[in-house]
């Protein structure tokens, strides 16, 4: 087992998808064999849109479950819940006076979540960074295994951390984000507008909980044309984005096939999303069986949570209390 500690986790938000898989699940499940690692839901995070507090738990338990059906071991790795850790929120508040009002409201999560819910831009919000940071640096966190769209994010982790190991002394590793040394990954939606999401263009997602004809059907939709009529024709972007969803489950040589249709001006959209579709079908069917499996026993769904539980607050109540200490919070010694 390497040192460096993994941490990462999902927001209970809703139903995950393909993005959350390729994004994120897939490294943790090739992590956990070599690092030691902490994956968890996020509901704390998921507050900052003021949910339904009826929905929490049953979106608790589907992260969960879907994240073991997608391999993920509970026995090799610490899978908690992060409201269980109370150590969290404390480190987030000694974190918060280390981070400005200017560079919070800089944060491109913070612009776009205000442009989008302009009546509710609260403080939780506006210092979601550096409640990440506090479930990141918890652990003392080496890699973060995320997508693309958290890269901001662990800047800000990184800057939080040497600012406070540069006035309290050392304590914080460099937390980067991690894809076994690949760029970060971004899953396209399916229209090709944006990425797939768990709350948003839900007609264009992928979720591991889809019906085999739900897939069909969203994959058949997807954006195509006529197709090139000259050779060397760019691809546009909804396209190439078929063919990158096609490089996540179908074989190379069928990805040949229809890359060599595309440069000759024979491809046949109707055929490669039929295809596309069946690749689909094939990959999420086994992760959604086991998923509704898992749910079905929410007892042992509550014993991993509380094994996971144990796991984390053991490391995390270590760290804290080397941050009290090097902030001076140790008054009765
Ligand atoms: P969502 O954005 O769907 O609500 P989260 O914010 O909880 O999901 O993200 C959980 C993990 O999934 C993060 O590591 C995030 O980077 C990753 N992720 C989410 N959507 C995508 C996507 N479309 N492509 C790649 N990774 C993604
Ligand atoms: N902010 C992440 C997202 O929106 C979820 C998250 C919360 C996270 N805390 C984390 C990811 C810590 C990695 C590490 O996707």
């Amino acid at each position: 087992m390497k040192k460096e500690i993994v941490v990462s986790g999902i927001r209970s938000t809703g139903f995950l998808h393909l993005g959350n898989y390729f994004g994120a699940i897939r490294n943790y499940v090739r992590m956990q064999e070599e690092y030691p690692c902490y994956f968890f839901v996020a509901d704390y995070h998921s507050l900052t849109t003021h949910p339904d507090p009826l929905l929490l738990k049953p979106n608790v338990y589907r992260v969960l479950a879907e994240n073991i059906a997608s391999g993920l071991d509970p026995e090799k790795v610490a899978l908690y819940v992060q409201s269980d850790i109370p150590e969290i929120p404390e480190l987030y508040l000694m974190l918060n006076m280390l981070a400005y009002k200017g560079e919070l409201e800089k944060t491109a999560s913070f612009k776009e979540k205000a442009r989008n819910q302009p009546d509710n831009v609260n403080a939780g919000l506006l210092t979601y960074p550096t409640l990440m940071s506090a479930d990141i640096l918890i652990h003392k966190a080496s890699f973060v295994p995320v997508g693309k769209d958290q890269e901001q994010h662990l800047e800000m982790a990184r800057n939080f951390a040497q600012r406070f190991n540069h006035r309290y002394g050392e304590l914080f590793p460099e937390p980067h984000p991690f894809n076994f040394g690949e760029a970060l990954v971004k899953i396209p939606s399916l229209d090709g507008q944006g990425k797939m999401s768990k709350s948003e263009n839900e007609n264009a997602t992928l979720y591991l909980a889809d019906t085999d004809e739900v897939i069909r059907k969203k994959v058949m939709k997807a954006k195509t044309d006529q197709g090139p009529s000259e050779e060397n024709t760019p691809m546009p972007d909804y396209i190439q984005n078929l063919f990158d969803l096609m490089k996540l489950v179908s074989g190379e040589e069928v990805i040949r096939k229809y890359q060599l249709d595309y440069a000759q001006c024979q491809i046949r959209y109707g055929d490669m999303k039929k295809q596309l579709a069946e690749d689909m079908v094939d990959f999420i069917r086994p992760i959604r069986e086991k998923a509704i499996e898992l749910q079905k026993d929410e007892d042992t769904l509550r014993k991993i949570m509380k094994s996971g539980k144990d796991k984390a607050r053991d490391s995390a109540s270590k760290t804290l209390e080397e941050a009290r200490k090097a902030m001076g919070i140790n008054f009765y010694c």
